[in-house]
């Protein structure tokens, strides 16, 4: 089997981008040390920017995206893995530079890779995928900065997108009253479906951007947005308490004083997902799989295959998906 299915973005005549189902030589994959014939991807936002022609995250087209990958070792030159090994690849310059996981196969560097946990099967890793590794991520700094259930509500913003929904449910799993804002009027069931206990209009987290403090609120928070919401979050924080800011769905840059940090105490936490040692990220997926499991990803899914993901890239970029967009490479 040299020859296999893969969504590659490239470039018009006219400098716009399409998207495309073609056949791909496994001979055209970069050089690396473990050949993975992958069974699930999924669709995060960075995707998107990627298969739209984004330059920050892909330098050079024609390109396959997909920075998540699932699948079985076909070939390694690595001792640690054996063909038939299921795994795991996200990040790192998976879907970024390197052809990612909207293909049948990948090649990669051995250090990208894990063993999937026994708990967790391939296509649930991918109902997560980075969206699930970042959720868990940002629990995880809220928790080792002092966040323990019985603070008061925890705060996720763009909750219906991928990283949202996962941190509502992960949240409301480990027992946090969880305040979930959202721009979508219509999926406040979906968020109080996943274990929210309060459904907030995001035009609510717009307002007050020129005050110098708001009303102490949260007791931690994840923020998937950025842009002034972020600074909002931060000002409405209570005493001490941290705010994990992974997205820039609303904007990269925001207005900002010292005053949240120097009068109440409160933490701004930083995640990356992709950079991160992989023993880290190994931590994540065992917690993933045990403790941290989460028994309703069916209800925040929908699966596509290759021909589907088009519609979704768009739906996602224009701020409309809600929960997470499997990719099944049949
Ligand atoms: N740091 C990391 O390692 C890491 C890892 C994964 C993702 N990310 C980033 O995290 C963010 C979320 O990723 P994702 O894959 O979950 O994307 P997603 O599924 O598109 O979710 C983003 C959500 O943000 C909200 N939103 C969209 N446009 C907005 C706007 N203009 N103002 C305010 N809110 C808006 C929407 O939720 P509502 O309609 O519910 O408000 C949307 O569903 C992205 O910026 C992504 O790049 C970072």
């Amino acid at each position: 089997m040299s020859k296999f299915k893969a969504l590659v973005a490239s470039e018009g005549a006219d400098g716009s981008f399409v998207q495309a189902v073609v056949e791909r030589q496994l001979d055209e994959l970069p050089a690396g040390e473990v050949l993975i014939r992958v069974r699930y991807s999924s669709l995060n936002y960075k995707d998107a920017l990627s298969a739209t022609g984004n330059r920050g995250v892909t330098r050079q087209y024609p390109h396959t995206p997909g920075i998540d990958a699932a699948g079985e070792v076909v070939e390694s030159a690595a001792g640690e893995f054996v063909p038939g090994d299921e795994v795991i690849v996200t990040g790192y310059d998976l879907g970024m530079n390197t052809a990612g996981g909207f293909g049948q196969y990948i090649r990669v560097p051995a250090a990208w890779v894990i063993k999937r946990p026994h708990g967790l099967g391939l296509r649930e890793a991918m109902v997560l995928g980075t969206a699930g590794l970042t959720a868990a991520l940002c629990v995880d700094k809220l928790e080792r900065a002092g966040l323990q259930p019985g603070a008061g509500p925890v705060l996720v913003t763009g909750a219906t997108g991928g990283v949202g929904s996962i941190a509502v449910a992960l949240l409301a799993q480990l027992g946090h009253p969880v305040a979930a804002v959202t721009g979508k009027a219509d999926k406040a069931a979906f968020l109080t479906d996943l274990g929210a206990s309060q459904v907030i209009e995001r035009a609510v987290l717009q307002t007050g951007v020129d005050k110098p403090l708001l009303k102490e609120q949260w007791a931690g928070a994840v923020d998937t947005v950025g842009g002034d919401i972020l600074f909002n979050v931060v000002k409405s924080l209570q005493r001490g308490a941290s705010v994990a800011c992974c997205g820039l769905t609303a904007g990269v840059g925001f207005q900002a004083s010292v005053l949240p940090f120097i009068l109440r105490g409160v933490n701004l936490l930083g995640v990356d997902s992709v950079e991160i040692p992989l023993v880290v990220k190994a931590s994540m997926w065992d917690k993933l799989s045990l403790q941290w499991k989460l028994p309703m990803l069916d209800s925040l899914v929908h699966e596509v295959t290759l021909d589907g993901l088009p519609a979704e890239i768009a739906a996602i970029l224009a701020g409309q998906q809600s929960g997470r967009v499997l990719v099944n490479l049949e």
